[in-house]
C-alpha cells in the first residue's frame, strides 16, 4: 500500500512536468483563450547556442520594439490586415517577444500556443507568409539588426511555415 503511495506520487512529481506546466491567469488587457499545454517546445525552435545573436538583437528592449513594429505594421499592411482583423494584438505582442527571446537564448520561456494549432484555421497561403517574413525583415532594419544576425532569425523561423501555411 506504502510503495504504491509513493509510485504513484513519485508518478506525479517526475512525470507530471512533462505535460507542461498548468494555465497561469489571463494577463491584463488579453482575451481567455482555451486551455492548452505550456512549454517550451510550443515555440517551434529551440534556442540558438551562446548569447551573441541575443546581443546583436539588442536585447530585450530591442526585441520589444522589433515585435512592436511588427504587430502594428500587420495592421496596416493590405496583404495581412485581413488575417489579424480579430486577433488579440496584446496578447500577440507579448508571445511574439517571448518566444524571440527563447529562442534568441534570451533566458525566457514560452507560454503561447504551439504553431500548428494557433495558425490552424487562418488558411495562411505561401504569399502571406512571404509577406509576414517582409514585414519583420523591415522591423528587423529600422531596429539596426545586422543582416547576417536577421537571417540566423529567419533561418529559425523557416521551418516553421509547414506548421503556419495550409492553402
Ligand atoms: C515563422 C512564422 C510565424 C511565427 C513564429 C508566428 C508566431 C505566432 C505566435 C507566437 C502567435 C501567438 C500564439 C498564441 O496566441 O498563443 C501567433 C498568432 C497568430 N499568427 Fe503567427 N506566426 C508566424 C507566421 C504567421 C503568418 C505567416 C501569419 C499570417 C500571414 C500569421 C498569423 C497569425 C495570426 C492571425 C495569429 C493570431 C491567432 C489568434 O489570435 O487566434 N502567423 N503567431
Amino acid at each position: 500500500m506504502r510503495m504504491a503511495l509513493v509510485c504513484t506520487l513519485s508518478a506525479i512529481i517526475f512525470v507530471a512536468p512533462a505535460f507542461g506546466q498548468p494555465m497561469p491567469p489571463v494577463p491584463p488587457g488579453e482575451e481567455t483563450v482555451d486551455a492548452y499545454t505550456i512549454s517550451d517546445a510550443n515555440a517551434g525552435a529551440t534556442p540558438v547556442d551562446g548569447q551573441d545573436l541575443f546581443a546583436a538583437f539588442h536585447g530585450h528592449e530591442g526585441i520589444s520594439r522589433i515585435v512592436d513594429g511588427l504587430v502594428e505594421q500587420v495592421q496596416k499592411d493590405s496583404r495581412l490586415t485581413e488575417i489579424f482583423k480579430a486577433s488579440d494584438f496584446v496578447r500577440l505582442r507579448r508571445t511574439l517577444k517571448e518566444q524571440f527571446c527563447h529562442i534568441l537564448n534570451g533566458g525566457c520561456s514560452y507560454t503561447g500556443r504551439d504553431m500548428k494549432s494557433v495558425h490552424a484555421d487562418h488558411g495562411i497561403t505561401t504569399a502571406e507568409f512571404n509577406a509576414l517574413v517582409e514585414v519583420l525583415q523591415a522591423a528587423m532594419t529600422r531596429e539596426g539588426i545586422v543582416f547576417s544576425a536577421q537571417n540566423r532569425l529567419l533561418a529559425k523561423l523557416a521551418p516553421m511555415k509547414r506548421d503556419a501555411v495550409t492553402r
